[in-house]
């Protein structure tokens, strides 16, 4: 499969996004998009987070690598799961964790987000998570912030979720192993809508994999889709015979405008997964689903809460992948999970707040 990742200017956002991530060495300094990375890159994530789920799986989850490190969640945008998961993946790196909720209402990039940064600048932070309602609000602020600061995309409008991508990378290697040329993919639902599905589409094909298709209704596919080199199917078990990976999609009802779908209930009679419909795919494929999951809309509870789903193992490895990408970004060494392991670190070293101080 060619790689389209070479030389990217992002439709969505309009910014060449190619050396923004990166610093002067080639290293990451801030991650805001899957796209444009190399595969040495993604797979130096992957195997990062492979050495932190070790230290997951001990009972003294706590490394001090970011001790002394101030990282702010600033989530302009509703999240459970990639909020913890992030404010868990700090702590376990020792890092002191800030949680600003700002209701984005009364926020519109401009005076208002660069006010807001400078205010959180002032108190010495090493590194923004960004959540964001509009598409390129991630890479505005990594413009804007001081040049010792990182910061990672938590999910900026259509367009990207790169940790989010890569978790869901780290969970099919653990599946199926690290060779993705074999792998056939069927990403299910809501593509328009959706910056999950970019941001894995572009790891996808840096990654080499055999083929990728995407399944949905006219209404939600994005113009040009097949310009990321995936292969379109409109029928949802066409579309996941013999897939290895099959990967289901919200409906983002909440960023539809007009009428995109006749109702929930026909939508899930043509594309809801059932376990009858899973028979078209591999024996051994594995489901996934970056949450919140709607059962009885894209998938039957048979399905979500059966042999082949591993949605809860995206929700664990994500804080691993999590921990990958905050190290690398803040340039610290790979850990060697024997040396790292920091039995005495027992400290709360969270101070929790909620409000705006824009
Ligand atoms: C996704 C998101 O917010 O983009 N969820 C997540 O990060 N866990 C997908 C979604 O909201 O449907």
């Amino acid at each position: 499969m060619v790689n389209k990742a070479s030389k990217p200017t992002d439709p969505i956002i309009g910014l060449d996004t190619w050396n923004i991530q990166l610093d002067q060495n080639g290293q990451l300094k801030h991650f805001l998009t899957t796209e444009g990375l190399g595969s040495e890159m993604l797979t130096h994530i992957l195997d990062t987070a492979e050495s932190f789920a070790n230290i997951n799986d001990q009972r003294v989850k706590k490394v001090p690598l970011l001790r002394g490190k101030t990282i702010v969640n600033l989530f302009f945008e509703a999240s459970t799961r990639t909020r913890t998961t992030f404010e868990l993946a700090a702590k376990r790196l020792s890092a002191d964790v800030l949680n600003i909720n700002i209701n984005t209402s009364a926020t519109s990039k401009g005076e208002t987000l660069l006010d807001t940064l400078q205010n959180i600048q002032a108190m010495q932070c090493d590194m923004f998570i960004v959540r964001h309602n509009d598409s390129g609000a991630a890479h505005f602020i990594a413009n804007h912030v001081a040049p010792n600061i990182s910061v990672i995309n938590a999910g900026d409008g259509w367009h990207a979720h790169p940790t989010q991508a890569m978790l869901d990378m780290f969970t099919i290697r653990r599946n199926k192993g690290n060779d993705f040329s074999r792998l056939r993919v069927a990403i299910v639902g809501d593509i328009l809508h959706s910056r999950v599905a970019r941001s894995q589409i572009h790891a996808f094909n840096t990654l080499n994999t055999g083929e990728v298709r995407v399944i949905a209704p006219k209404t939600l596919l994005p113009v040009g889709i097949e310009d990321m080199g995936v292969n379109i199917f409109t029928d949802l078990e066409a579309g996941i015979e013999d897939a290895d990976v099959v990967i289901m999609l919200r409906l983002q009802k909440e960023r539809m405008q007009g009428a995109l779908l006749p109702s929930e209930q026909e939508y899930y009679r043509l594309y809801g997964l059932t376990s009858q419909r899973l028979r078209a795919a591999k024996d051994d494929v594995i489901v996934m689903h970056p949450g919140p999951i709607n059962r009885g809309v894209e998938i039957d509870s048979c399905v979500a809460d059966g042999a082949r789903s591993v949605i809860l193992d995206q929700v664990s490895y994500g804080i691993s992948v999590r921990m990958a990408v905050m190290t690398m970004v803040l340039g610290r060494e790979i850990p060697d999970t024997n040396r790292v392991t920091d039995n005495t670190s027992q400290t709360d070293n969270t101070k929790d707040q909620s409000g705006g101080i824009a």
